[in-house]
């Protein structure tokens, strides 16, 4: 038994905030933003927009792609570190909006590598047969996480939602999928959760970032992970005809793709305009190369992801 992607679909808040308007809430500029990140703007939640109404209508668009039901669906699971509640999980919410009767729900925590982790399980699932229809979501909303005033994570993050249905194939869709973590980064990217504790209040519960830090593992690790991903398989770089990155930073995509030898011609870039949306960036960009028409059945697809934990991970696709 293998699994193959049978659906896509995305969601954007509609509000949009830009560097311009950045430069008047904190000391940046359009250019350092653009020069340093690619970013020029990112989509914000609105007050009626959360975790589950974004990974609703993304999987909404993804059931619809994939001519299902909800009702069709054995698994959902929602990659996301921004959910409103700690319980129940989102994916439990987003069950009973869909409507996902049959389904079980559950969420997984990997931060920006969250839909690299989720797809993983998902995959294992239905190549042991235990379920034939996974829906695969990944939603943030971390601009609400950026405390208003720090200009090292404010400029980088937008929200926005992903989805994927996988399904039960005769032959390999997903290929193969790859995912690692390392908590001894944990002190350079991290964000804690108000709670009882005595030790973190609410007005303490902001990201916070050693970004040039970040920046340096994050190159190194998802360099070894691309060329480890097609050694696995003996693949050449020129096997793959689309790079579907993780979009935090135009550089660290940049620099994948160098290692990959792959002109920029073959990336799926949507940092420009989402920023960083963590966990939904991959399943996002995965769908705008998929509507636009760039990314055909028969393509061979590499997507990677990385971000707090650390925690990063790839997945080798035959669309
Ligand atoms: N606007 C203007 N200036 C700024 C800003 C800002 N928003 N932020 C920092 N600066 C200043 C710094 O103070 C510093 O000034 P100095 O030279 O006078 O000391 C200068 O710009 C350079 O700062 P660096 O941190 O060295 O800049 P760098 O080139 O590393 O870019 C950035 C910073 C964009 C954060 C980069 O390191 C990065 O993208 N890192 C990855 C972080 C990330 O993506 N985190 C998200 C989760 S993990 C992931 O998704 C991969």
């Amino acid at each position: 038994m293998f699994s193959r992607i049978s659906g896509t679909g995305h969601y954007l808040p509609s509000q949009r905030l830009t560097n311009v308007e950045l430069e008047q809430r904190v000391d940046t500029s359009d250019q350092w933003i653009r020069e340093r990140t690619g970013i020029r703007e990112r989509r914000i939640a609105g007050a009626h927009e959360n975790v589950v109404t974004m990974a609703v209508a993304a999987s909404q668009q993804a059931l619809a792609a994939a001519q299902l039901a909800a009702t069709d669906i054995d698994m959902i699971i929602v990659a996301t570190t921004s959910a409103e509640h700690s319980f129940p999980s989102a994916a439990c919410e987003v069950q009973e909006q869909l409507g996902a009767s049959r389904a079980v729900a559950f969420d997984v925590s990997a931060a920006c590598a969250g839909f690299m982790f989720a797809l993983s399980v998902a995959d294992q699932y239905i190549k042991s047969g235990m379920a034939q229809h996974v829906l695969v979501i990944g939603s943030d909303v971390l601009s609400r996480l950026c405390k208003p005033d720090d200009r090292n994570t404010l400029v980088l993050f937008g929200d926005g939602a992903g989805a994927l249905v996988a399904s039960a194939a005769e032959k390999p869709g997903i290929v193969s999928t790859h995912i690692y973590s390392d908590g001894k980064y944990a002190s350079l990217l991290g964000a804690k959760l108000p709670s009882r504790s005595e030790s973190v209040v609410a007005n303490d519960a902001w990201i916070y970032m050693k970004g040039n830090e970040v920046f340096k593992v994050a190159v190194q690790k998802l360099s070894e992970l691309v060329q480890d991903t097609l050694q696995h398989h003996g693949l050449p770089p020129d096997a793959i005809d689309w790079l579907v990155p993780h979009q935090a930073n135009y550089r660290i995509i940049q620099a994948t793709a160098k290692k990959l030898k792959m002109p920029m011609e073959q990336v799926i870039l949507t940092l420009e305009y989402t920023g960083n949306t963590s966990a939904a960036s991959v399943p996002i960009a995965l769908d705008v190369g998929i509507r636009d028409g760039r990314i055909q059945r028969g393509h061979k697809l590499l997507l990677e992801a990385f971000g707090g934990g650390f925690a990063w991970g790839s997945a080798l696709i035959d669309y």
